[in-house]
């Protein structure tokens, strides 16, 4: 039996996977990123303070849980190297990171093309600008640059030097908002000398915990709904967030993951374009903002609020096959009379259970059914008995709806307000 746990997101990113992860890895060998790069925004409130981070994996503060960047994550160098002299400034050690040799660079000029190929879109994405997108082309197209190929530095010099002359050339625009080699090429070696001790073929060590049944956990970057695959197409990041991504990402075989826990927030937010069916404007979505401080922990941009959205849970139960649910930030529906909670989509007439594409989905009309709310402050709660029966009974119908056991339930930021269900 082997202990492969990958903790992945059940909406449209920032369900609060970061503070799962970093309470999961407590007990983990080792985290592992398996996607996405800088524009993760992972919270984590604990004993050294509150964090945000983007690349660095969120069981950092757990000196002896060594925290992997996967094959599948883009990393931009300098981004990272700031991270990680902010947690050293915090006290906190990054000598348990290791970044796969395989893992891809996110180049300086993969942020301005993000910038420049989302000004000349017709439907905006609402990127993160953090060059995701542009990086995974590259990766895709067979133009990218591995991160072990920053070690013989006269090669490197020449792989950067023709990567850049080539986009320069394929995407003439850029000529005028990119800096000089010369500036990008200081920028990177600075950044190498700082990364090289951290770069490695994690393969082996991989192998050897999941082989020795040492509990790994796998962290995903966004949720489902914004999947290059199943996600909002074109409305999404370019990778896999799905537990079908941690395969390659990581470098496991998919016969091992033995655990998937979706973080769900027991509402729905989203940041970025394309149809969200359960959005609420006005009032409400203003109260369930400022309740729930919706905010960006990436790029501190308003986060759209709506109620939760069973047809996406029961999506990812299968694509993500959830085997259990964290239900975040139940604290924030306190004080409602009553809770809607989307239980199905009409579109011309016909039922759906499950999210559509996105050219179908813009157009779908929310069934709800409302639940009753509860009045009381739940942050203090520690166990499920302590919880309100109304909202032990929000718990129960999700878990009824989708068939999954929601396992932990989380009641604010911090690691000890966290119920185990
Ligand atoms: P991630 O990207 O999935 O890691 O999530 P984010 O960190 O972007 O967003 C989640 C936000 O909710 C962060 O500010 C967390 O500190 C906060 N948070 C997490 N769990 C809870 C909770 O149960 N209650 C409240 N009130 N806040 C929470
Ligand atoms: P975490 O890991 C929320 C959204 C962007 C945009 C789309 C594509 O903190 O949950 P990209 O920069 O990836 O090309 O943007 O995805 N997005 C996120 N939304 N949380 C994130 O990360 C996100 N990362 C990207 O807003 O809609
Ligand atoms: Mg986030």
């Amino acid at each position: 039996m082997t202990n492969v746990h990958a903790v992945v997101g059940a909406q449209y990113g920032d369900e609060g996977k970061g503070k799962m992860v970093d309470f999961f890895a407590a007990k983990a060998r080792m985290v592992i990123r398996y996607q996405g790069g800088g524009n993760a925004g992972h919270t984590i409130v604990n004993e050294f303070g509150k964090f945000a981070l983007h690349l660095v994996p969120s069981g950092i503060f757990h000196p002896e849980t060594l925290c992997i960047l996967g094959t599948g994550v883009v990393i931009h160098p300098m981004n990272l190297v700031t991270e990680l002299k902010s947690l050293q400034a915090a006290g906190i050690s990054t000598q348990n990171l290791l970044i796969s040799e395989r893992a891809h660079l996110v180049m300086p000029y993969h942020l301005w093309q993000d910038i420049y190929e989302e000004q000349s879109r017709f439907a905006k994405v609402g990127t993160t600008k953090q060059g995701i997108g542009p990086a995974y082309q590259d990766k895709s197209g067979r133009f990218g640059i591995q991160i072990g190929e920053m070690r013989d530095l006269d090669r490197f010099r020449e792989r950067v030097h023709s990567t850049y002359e080539q986009k320069i050339q394929r995407m003439p625009g850029l000529a005028d908002v990119a800096g000089s080699f010369a500036e990008m090429w200081e920028e990177l070696e600075t950044a190498r000398e700082v990364l090289l001790p951290y770069i490695t073929n994690t393969l082996p060590l991989v192998q050897e915990a999941v082989q020795g049944n040492q509990p790994v956990l796998l962290e995903g970057q966004l949720g489902i709904m914004r999947d290059i695959d199943w996600g909002v197409y074109p409305f999404v990041t370019s990778s896999s967030p799905i537990s079908g991504g941690v395969a390659a990402g990581a470098g496991i075989p998919p016969t091992v993951l033995s655990r998937v826990t979706g973080i769900a927030k027991a509402y729905t937010t989203a940041v970025g374009a394309g149809p969200f069916p359960t959005q609420v404007d006005g009032e409400a979505g203003a109260w369930l903002r400022d309740k729930g401080q919706e905010y960006g922990a990436t790029t501190g941009r308003p986060r759209t609020c709506g109620w939760l959205d069973l047809p996406t849970l029961r999506y990812g139960a299968w694509l993500n096959g959830y085997t259990d649910l964290a239900l975040m930030k139940l604290d924030v529906l306190s004080g409602l009379p009553e809770i809607p909670v989307c239980v199905g989509y009409e579109l011309k007439g016909t039922r759906h259970d499950m999210p559509l594409p996105a050219y179908q989905l813009e157009h779908v009309t929310p069934v709800y059914e409302s639940l009753p709310g509860w009045q009381e402050d739940l942050t203090e709660c520690r166990t499920f008995a302590d919880l309100p029966t109304t909202a032990q009974a929000y718990v129960e119908r999700i878990e009824q709806a989708i068939g999954v056991p929601v396992s932990h339930i989380s009641v604010g930021p911090a690691r000890q307000q966290t119920l185990v269900h």
